[in-house]
């Protein structure tokens, strides 16, 4: 990362300190800039942001299967939420943060759990029915 400016510097050494954090917020700002298009008012039936009633049997299916499930793409739900650039950590962070403000507690997956995701990724690829 460049740091040309004062400011940007200055996130650029704040980012190092609070590693943690920045993937919270990395989680925020992909939901803002991939997700809230149609989560936010809930286009095409899209589960809303903050909706708990309709994000908890979503909720209750687990994270590696309803990561994975949306990632792959499911009815209304684009592939990768239609960015095709967005990695499935990316993906993962911003299902997080959307979970946690809809009624959930989820924590931003480990190594183990986006292996477990991309293995479910791979099954759906491997031609089982979409949903
Ligand atoms: C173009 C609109 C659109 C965008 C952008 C979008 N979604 Fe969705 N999403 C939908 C719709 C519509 C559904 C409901 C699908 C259905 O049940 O028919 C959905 C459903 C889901 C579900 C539930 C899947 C299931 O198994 O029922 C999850 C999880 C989800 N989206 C996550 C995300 C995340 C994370 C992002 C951003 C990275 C995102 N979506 C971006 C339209 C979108």
């Amino acid at each position: 990362m460049h740091c040309k400016h004062f400011l940007l510097l200055l996130s650029c050494l704040v980012g190092i300190s609070a590693s943690n954090e920045v993937v919270a917020q990395s989680g925020e700002n992909t939901y803002k800039q991939v997700c809230v298009s149609c989560h936010g008012t809930g286009v095409l039936n899209a589960p809303k942001f903050g909706d708990k009633a309709k994000w908890a049997p979503l909720i209750a299916e687990g994270q590696v299967t309803l990561t994975a499930h949306a990632y792959f793409g499911v009815r209304g739900m684009p592939p990768k939420g239609g960015n095709p650039n967005l990695s499935i950590e990316g993906f993962s962070d911003a299902l997080v943060y959307m979970v946690n403000n809809s009624g959930g507690n989820w924590k931003s997956p480990d190594a183990k759990t986006i292996a477990a995701i991309n293995k479910e990724v791979e099954a759906r690829k491997a031609g089982l029915n979409k949903k």
